[in-house]
């Protein structure tokens, strides 16, 4: 965690201020047993009192006498630890599970009160689309979504929509995990023929990470390459970055002052785990995620109009800033936008977190060479496979663990030859080199050919693309 003011419980480790604890816990009780002027004893304890809390926010645990912090338990950043015992770990700052299967995505939907995206849901967009569903929907990688059928029922009756999504340009190397959304979203720009909007959130990087203003602009240009050459329609997007945009657009800084009225530090306490140590940037930045969910926010791509429906692809961990959205919207006289939900792209190391860009060897980068994909899947990928030839031909391995099948799912496009290999897998006829040789294989001239698109994208192109300008739609 890193706080904006040097002198928060974030810059102490769990140990740091577990032992500060303890030390001011004698102090208290030393002035006691001396008979200390009142006033003493009661900074004394007023001081306890607020490590205590510190401890609790950095720790998730209630500290107690003579039991130092336990490591699995520390939050790495400010959400809120709030899963209890047992329970997967999402949001927007982290993701865990003891599970070698990964998140329990069916348990999450109950918990954040989305619905899931099922075949009926499924066939209905390849109804109204008249495309065949994107893999990520067959597949059940976007899993979960908010108000998609009314989103459906509008555009049946020739309501359209737009589209938005993002992304916090915390460093310039991309991770293929990074492109989930952004294929997904193109796949639905094309489908739908929409509008598309895409926030690089250059200011929240600033306020969350320890990276100069100019280095998080500096990540949003090299990032918005990255997506530019998932390959969007220059007339049909425009991607925007915060620290530009806020100051340039007066409708869309309305949008976020009408948010901010309209929640509480409470709120967003409870939403997100802020503490009283967090710098306030961080405190106000929900609403400035929030607004681009309101069309009004774009007066130059919707002529001012307020009530045209939005719909956020995005990952599940992004789901309680737009909870948050959801609340204000019919306050502030907006539609509430409807949300698609993807699943984590998983670590090389296993499913129980996601690819990491800060862990060279949790992630694939879309920067990587032929040669060093092989290598990191073959060294890193974890394998259901069995310890010997012999066993694995014998019992066969297990699929639902595997990484390198996990991410055939991801980018294999053919429904039959995955179900093949998966059995295959399964039975042990297939064995995990041969496996990782397939995902290898796939994994290459994806990425090559990105690397060749990426190429093409000249600083004029991210120019024009993050130019507020008319698009091609008439609203
Ligand atoms: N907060 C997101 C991140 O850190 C970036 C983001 C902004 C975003 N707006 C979004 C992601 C809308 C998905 C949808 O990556």
């Amino acid at each position: 965690m890193t706080d904006c003011l040097g002198d928060g419980a974030g810059d102490m480790t769990p140990m740091d201020l577990y032992e500060k604890l303890t030390s001011q816990g004698d102090t208290v009780r030393t002035l006691k047993t001396e008979k200390a002027a009142k006033a003493d004893i009661e900074a004394a304890v007023q001081l306890l009192l607020k490590l205590k809390v510190d401890y609790k926010q950095v720790t998730g645990q209630d500290y107690k006498t003579g039991c130092p912090p336990s490591e699995c338990a520390v939050s790495q950043d400010n959400g809120p630890a709030a899963a209890a015992d047992g329970e997967d770990m999402v949001d927007p700052w982290n993701v865990s599970t003891t599970n070698a299967k990964g998140v329990d995505y069916d348990k999450l939907i109950v918990r954040f009160g989305s619905s899931k995206i099922d075949q009926e849901l499924v066939d209905r967009i390849e109804r109204v689309s008249g495309q065949k569903a994107h893999r990520f929907l067959r597949r059940g990688i976007f899993f979960s979504h908010r108000d998609m059928h009314q989103v459906l029922d509008a555009y049946e009756k020739n309501k359209s929509f737009y589209l938005y999504t993002g992304r916090g340009p915390s460093s310039e190397a991309l991770h293929v995990g990074h492109l989930i959304p952004f294929i997904f979203t193109k796949w639905l720009q094309d489908t739908f023929d929409i509008p598309l909007v895409i926030q690089l959130t250059d200011d929240e990087k600033y306020l969350w990470k320890d990276l100069s203003l100019e280095d998080c602009h500096r990540y949003t240009v090299e990032n918005a390459k990255d997506i530019i050459a998932c390959g969007f329609d220059i007339n049909k997007t425009f991607i925007f970055s915060d620290l530009d945009y806020m100051g340039a657009s007066p409708d869309f800084y309305r949008n976020v002052v009408k948010v901010q009225k309209h929640v509480t530090f409470n709120q967003v306490k409870g939403i997100f785990g802020f503490g009283d140590s967090d710098c306030i940037g961080k405190i106000a930045f929900p609403a400035i995620q929030a607004a681009p969910s309101f069309s009004n926010s774009f007066p130059q791509i919707f002529k001012g109009r307020k009530n045209v429906q939005c719909l956020i692809p995005c990952a599940i961990d992004q789901d309680p800033y737009f909870r948050m959205t959801r609340d204000v919207a019919p306050r502030i006289g907006y539609p509430k936008p409807a949300l698609l939900h993807s699943t984590f792209f998983p670590a090389l190391q296993g499913a129980q977190t996601k690819m990491s860009a800060s862990d060279a060897n949790s992630s694939i980068f879309l920067t990587d060479t032929p040669k060093q994909i092989k290598n990191k899947v073959n060294k890193h990928a974890f394998s259901g496979g069995k310890d010997t030839v012999e066993e694995h031909r014998k019992y066969g391995g297990n699929p639902d663990v595997d990484v390198s099948f996990m991410y055939l799912t991801f980018f294999l496009e053919d429904d039959e030859q995955l179900e093949k290999i998966r059995q295959d897998y399964a039975s042990g006829a297939l064995l995990t080199g041969e496996l990782k040789k397939r995902l290898i294989e796939t994994l290459q001239p994806m990425i090559t050919s990105h690397q060749e698109r990426r190429k093409q994208v000249t600083e004029e192109t991210v120019k024009q693309f993050m130019t507020p300008r008319p698009l091609d739609f008439n609203f």
